[in-house]
């Protein structure tokens, strides 16, 4: 059983107003650095390891009252048991029936993972199996193009879920000694086909076709565009050989022509956004290489033993999942930045941005009841140092406290040191600015000290206050491989499972993503003949004017 909107509600609004309460030295609950002044092994009591992969949030306003309150919102919610609800097949997505099983895509074949009659364990090792032995023939050379030449790239062509967790993965494990090339296309954008294509042979290059649904107007349009491009290469008849299909709708990869020895499927439990570990992981697996595959799925499922099985004090995503409470709830934060100070992870911040947005940007809770209070907060990343010469100007000095994941690997894959210890000390002086700041009397002090007239100082001094008590977390990775890789990502899933479990809502469904589709398919037409159908808004009508005189100037 989940709660019901209102209790949740009524929670939060405690939570919110315990965060108006000062704390007995008299500082509010927003503030940070007088929490390190009165604590020096704060660092240590509130960081938690598993494995390689540290995640400290000492740099946040939580003190221990409250950890308390929030632990107590936890246990309230029974997210351990919900937990365990998704873990045992339960039908957890409610607004659309399904089980929710994606920690099944990494667990052994004789794990027990079950939904109804179906054994999910045998089921996911049988199609691991089918994936591996594809992959081993494509790369000795077994499988080959129509025309004789061994397989060299691989063009994955899929969207959303079926796009941003396997090119975040690749763009992270990737390197000039793996297997095979990789190539993404996701956006319906002749631009980004030509980008692509331009640089691949047709008779090397191997299409893998990623959606779940095998319905995705965007993919099927960029699909049929490479079944031509490949016909075009080698004739209708060799069209087969080039291409795969990773789906869920074996009738439809069927219709499309894949032959159902390459079709890898996957089944219904798995989201779109939780699919990198399934069959939608065989670009990683064709292009990293197998166990660059498998190395992640092994990270992931060692971060499910802990969350499935830590107290809340010490499970980490649960802890992580408190502090984005904390933020959004207590404190009224509507967003958060994810900077990894890792250029392998450039495409973290979009995969998260669906993991979480498309997850938590929910405004009914389970019971259909609006929620009074404010849910998923808009993620946005960039990789550092990138950021700090863009956004983060906003984070330092803008009206409203932004926090933000830090993200920082110990050691580099390279033997440039010296560029990682630039690297890391950028990463870690950013939280700390966030952290300290700058008052008027230290920017003040600076000036004189520069040399600064008292006009100059007056003038210039408030502009270059730093307020300082901003909050971030900070994940450290040993390093970053495969199995740092699968736990992080499986580490964020989690945080998501139990947010939507705190906040009441289904974070598996994506009903906001249809009307867009919808009306998508009715202006086509509209925008291709200029006929006028549609009851459009003026600005939606004008628009469609002006392309199409562009058009015809
Ligand atoms: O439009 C949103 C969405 O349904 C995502 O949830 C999903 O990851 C993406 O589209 C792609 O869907 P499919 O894999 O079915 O093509």
């Amino acid at each position: 059983m989940t709660d019901t909107t209102a209790a949740i509600a009524r929670r939060l609004a405690d939570l919110a107003a315990f965060a108006r309460t000062a704390r007995e030295d008299g500082t509010g609950r927003a503030t940070i650095r007088p929490l390190f002044a009165a604590d020096p092994g704060r660092f240590a009591r509130m960081s938690n390891r598993v494995g390689p992969l540290l995640l400290d949030r000492s740099k946040t306003s939580l003190d221990d009252a409250a950890m308390a309150a929030l632990l107590g919102m936890a246990a309230a919610t029974d997210v351990a048991g919900q937990a365990r609800a998704m873990a045992a097949g339960e039908a957890v997505n409610s607004t659309e029936g399904r089980a929710v099983l994606h920690i099944a895509l990494r667990a052994p074949r004789d794990a027990g993972f079950r939904v109804g009659a179906e054994d999910a364990s045998a089921e996911v090792a049988d199609t691991l199996d089918a994936m591996r032995a594809f992959c081993a023939a494509v790369h000795d050379g077994t499988l080959r193009g129509a025309t004789g030449k061994r397989f060299t790239n691989v063009l994955n062509i899929g969207i959303g879920g079926s796009d941003l967790g396997p090119f975040m993965a690749v763009r992270a494990l990737w390197t000039e000694a793996s297997p095979m090339r990789p190539y993404f296309i996701a956006n319906v954008d002749g631009h980004a086909w030509l980008a692509a294509t331009n640089r691949l042979d047709p008779e090397t290059t191997l299409v893998l076709v990623a959606s779940k649904t095998f319905t995705t107007a965007e993919t099927m349009q960029n699909a049929n565009k490479a079944r031509e491009w490949i016909a075009g290469a080698v004739g209708e008849a060799g069209v087969g050989a080039h291409f795969a299909a990773l789906s869920t709708n074996l009738s439809a990869t069927a219709a499309f022509g894949i032959v159902p020895a390459r079709v890898f499927g996957f089944r219904d439990w798995v989201g779109g956004r939780f699919s990198l570990w399934s069959a939608i992981g065989l670009s990683i697996a064709l292009t990293c290489g197998w166990d660059a595959f498998t190395g992640m799925l092994d990270g992931a499922r060692a971060l499910d033993e802990h969350a499935l099985s830590a107290p809340d004090a010490e499970n980490l995503p649960l802890l992580l999942a408190l502090v984005e409470v904390w933020h959004v709830n207590a404190l009224g934060y509507p967003a958060r930045a994810v900077l990894p100070y890792d250029a392998r992870l450039g495409r973290l911040p979009a995969h998260l941005q669906q993991v979480e947005m498309e997850s938590l940007g929910k405004r009914v809770g389970r019971d259909g009841v609006l929620v009074p209070y404010a849910t998923g907060p808009v993620v946005f990343g960039e990789p550092g140092t990138n950021a700090q010469h863009s956004f983060m100007q906003l984070l330092h000095q803008g009206t409203t406290p932004v926090p933000a994941d830090i993200i920082l690997v110990a050691a580099p894959e390279h033997g440039d040191a010296a560029s990682h210890r630039m690297l890391l000390a950028n990463g870690l002086a950013q939280a700390e600015a966030l952290l300290v700041g700058r008052d008027l009397d230290q920017v003040r002090a600076e000036m004189v000290a520069a040399g600064l007239d008292a006009a100059e100082v007056a003038r210039l001094a408030p502009h270059r206050v730093f307020p300082g008590d901003r909050p971030s977390v900070a994940i450290l990775l040993d390093r970053l491989n495969p199995y740092t890789l699968g736990m992080m990502i499986a580490l964020y899933e989690y945080k998501v499972f139990y947010l939507g479990a705190l906040w009441g809502v289904n974070a598996f469904d994506q009903y906001g993503v249809e009307l867009g589709k919808v009306l998508a398919s009715q202006l086509l037409p509209e925008v291709t003949t200029g006929a006028k159908a549609g009851g459009h808004d003026g600005s939606t009508a004008g628009l469609i004017a002006e392309i199409r005189g562009a058009w015809s100037g």
